[in-house]
């Protein structure tokens, strides 16, 4: 291979990643920087009941955030009550609302254990205090953040597009519900801006507040970002454009000039399309076989050694061939990083592959080190991970396929229901419990999985679980972005303690098993409200367990006097799965263990610690002696550990 060659092949495939890259940025961005982050200086009156309120607002505001995109919140009495309110920016598309909403849930908590906190993300907006606040529009903590570095060459003529742009859409959103974005250019100056008051607001608080909004932020100019950040609203200007472009076009009309802008950028873009286009084309009929080789090159011959050497990797284009060019009659579900497909390799093989929505090329060797790791481990309840493809425009994951789907498709299912009879339920579970403790335990690397739920555990064809999805996270975590779709989408199996502290161990698995083996006796979703309205999940289970009623919860699709027992047994282990206080909870080997000791038998482990959502402590604990009997209180102790753990930030 000459040397002209592999440069143009070369060229191609920056070309390439160029576009790759431009197009990236337009698809939408839940925009989780943070732009100002205020906690107050005053500490709670009881951390205890702060604590419990704190969590149930947070939980309210996330639920108000998927649902609408916005709302307010206030849990509890007294000194301890918390009001909480969350906005989404209106150009967000409601999955970018929760991922930065998310986000919002993971940082805020730094605030705690201290009376009030307020977050900007340049999406959202979210904020909780110990008294209302639902009426503010201003207030001594606003502020402008502007950048610091860079300022407009032309600053007369930059201010006074500035100006233009800002009172246009400070007046626009005052009439169109709260939020506008627009744009104005002149002179090879242009400036784009965004306005959002929050939704709950009143109409004239908010008016008030995108006045003072518009004229404090002038005081950023010439700098080309600037930002106000208000108690009711937010503003920002930018000389590129931020927000995401699909839902503003409607706003973006109303201006004539951006307008042209737009289909500027749109012809030019596809002008570039189809240079490159032709060029690829050329490129690829000048020497066809060389295209898939070269991008290891670039990447460093280590990696591409370590790729091209291993029976780990598959080729992109066979892949994509496999998957019929990832068609969507082939579409098997959506995983925790992406699209899965099924796919017939040449030699006829079935797999499962996965299109993983992270895609940066900086990943690639940190990926596939990854992968290494994980496909060393192996056991008959987890996933094979049979390779990967890094030689394309995106990263592919290649797992054993497996006929049945996930287990959520069956036990939320009416009529699928009726296929998992107990027998089925409970070897599922005892080996998802198996898995979860071999990962922990056993395996050479040990892995927390994170993200067990039940989309996550698929069945084979003689409805044997297989966990997947495991591994990925230790990589994926230093993502940000991808951090937060790990907590956005398995929030009502997540932890208290992960959820508050972000503070991770194996006992976060632990508990999110607990919520899957109540899911599958029970046969509902753990983070939809139960039947008496109001009544979590967790905390129905448990009031039913104190007055000896578990038996009424269990899925009528199976349920039959004669498994009672060990049903009952199941959920006893369940519930010191999901005891609040992480300490008291069993390690899952423990686990394994518990459940292979059949049914109720004296001197049962009792579930001493009840669920973080109900408080009431529970009377006459056992006197035995174990690890998972030595509660007193979890609140107590949550809170403890809590200000241990902010202190060592
Ligand atoms: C909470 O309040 C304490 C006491 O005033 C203060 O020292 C601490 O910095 C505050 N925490 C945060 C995160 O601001
Ligand atoms: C918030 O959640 C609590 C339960 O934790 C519930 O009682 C309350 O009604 C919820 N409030 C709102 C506004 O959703
Ligand atoms: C908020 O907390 C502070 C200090 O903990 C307390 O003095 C104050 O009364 C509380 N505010 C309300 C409205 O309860
Ligand atoms: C701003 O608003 C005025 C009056 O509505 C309009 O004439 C002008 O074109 C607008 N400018 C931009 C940049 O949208
Ligand atoms: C984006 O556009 C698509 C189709 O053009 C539409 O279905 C979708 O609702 C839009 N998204 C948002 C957030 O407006």
């Amino acid at each position: 291979m000459g040397s002209p060659q592999r440069s143009a092949t070369a060229t191609t495939v920056l070309v390439l990643l160029m576009v790759l890259g431009l197009v990236g940025k337009t698809i939408s961005d839940p925009r989780t920087s943070i732009a100002g982050l205020f906690c107050s200086k005053t500490l709670a009156v009881s951390g205890n009941d702060f604590a419990h309120n704190f969590i149930r607002t947070m939980g309210n505001l996330s639920s108000m955030a998927d649902d609408h995109g916005h709302g307010t919140t206030e849990v509890g009495e007294g000194p301890n009550s918390v009001y909480g309110l969350v906005q989404c920016f209106k150009d967000l598309s409601s999955i970018d609302c929760r991922l930065c909403f998310a986000e919002i849930r993971s940082i805020l908590p730094k605030c705690y254990p201290n009376i009030s906190g307020r977050i900007f993300l340049d999406g959202c907006f979210g904020r909780y205090e110990n008294h209302s606040f639902f009426d503010q529009a201003m207030d001594s903590k606003d502020s402008n953040v502007c950048s610091s570095g860079r300022k407009s060459s032309n600053p007369d003529k930059f201010n006074q597009v500035l100006k233009m742009v800002i009172s246009n859409v400070s007046l626009e959103a005052q009439r169109s519900g709260g939020f506008a974005v627009g744009s104005a250019s002149s002179s090879q100056v242009s400036v784009f801006a965004l306005a959002q008051c929050w939704q709950d607001l009143d109409k004239r608080l908010c008016n008030a507040c995108l006045q003072n909004a518009a004229s404090s932020i002038m005081s950023c100019s010439p700098g080309v970002e600037g930002r106000s950040l208000k108690a009711g609203c937010y503003m920002r200007y930018s000389t590129r454009v931020f927000w995401n472009l699909n839902q503003s076009t409607a706003a973006v009309h109303s201006s004539g000039k951006s307008y042209s802008l737009w289909i500027i950028i749109c012809s030019a873009l596809g002008g570039f399309l189809l240079i490159v286009v032709v060029v690829i084309w050329i490129v690829k009929a000048y020497m066809r076989r060389t295209y898939c080789d070269s991008l290891p090159d670039l990447l460093g011959s280590g990696l591409s050694e370590a790729i091209s050497q291993s029976n780990l990797n598959f080729k992109y284009n066979d892949l994509k061939r496999a998957t019929k060019r990832f068609d969507a009659s082939n579409k098997l579900g959506q995983g925790s990083y992406g699209t899965v497909y099924k796919g017939i390799l040449p030699d006829g093989r079935e797999v499962a592959v996965k299109r993983l929505v992270l895609n940066t090329r900086q990943w690639i060797a940190q990926f596939f080190n990854e992968v290494d790791l994980i496909n060393q481990v192996r056991h008959k309840n987890l996933v094979r991970l049979l390779g990967c493809s890094a030689d394309g425009p995106e990263s592919l994951l290649v797992y054993e396929y497996y006929a049945n789907k996930s287990l959520d498709f069956f036990i939320f299912d009416v009529n699928k229901a009726k296929l998992l009879d107990w027998q089925r339920r409970l070897e599922i579970i005892h080996g998802v419990a198996e898995g979860l403790s071999y990962l922990h335990e056993e395996s050479e690397i040990r892995i927390i999985h994170r993200d067990i739920k039940a989309s996550n555990v698929l069945l084979d064809d003689k409805f044997k679980p297989k966990i997947t999805d495991f591994g990925l996270a230790r990589s994926i975590a230093e993502d940000q972005t991808h951090l937060s779709t790990g907590i956005a989408g398995t929030l009502g199996y997540m932890a208290p303690e992960y959820i508050v502290h972000g503070h991770l161990t194996d006992k976060a698995d632990v508990y999110s098993f607990g919520m899957l083996t109540l899911e599958i006796v029970t046969g509902q979703r753990c983070s939809s409200v139960g039947t008496q309205p109001g009544q979590f999940f967790l905390s129905k289970i448990w009031s039913h367990y104190k007055t000896g009623t578990v038996d009424q919860l269990i899925d009528r699709n199976y349920y039959d006097e004669e498994v009672k027992d060990e049903i009952l047994h199941v959920v006893n282990v369940a519930l010191l799965c999901t005891q609040a206080t992480s300490g008291y909870r069993p390690s899952m080997a423990k686990v394994v263990e518990l459940l292979r000791s059949s049914k109720t038998e004296e001197g049962l482990y009792q579930p001493s610690d009840p669920p973080f959502l109900d408080v009431v402590p529970m009377e006459g604990r056992g006197e035995l002696n174990n690890s998972c009997l030595l509660a007193t209180g979890a609140t107590q102790n949550i809170s403890e550990s809590s200000e241990s753990s902010i202190a060592g930030r």
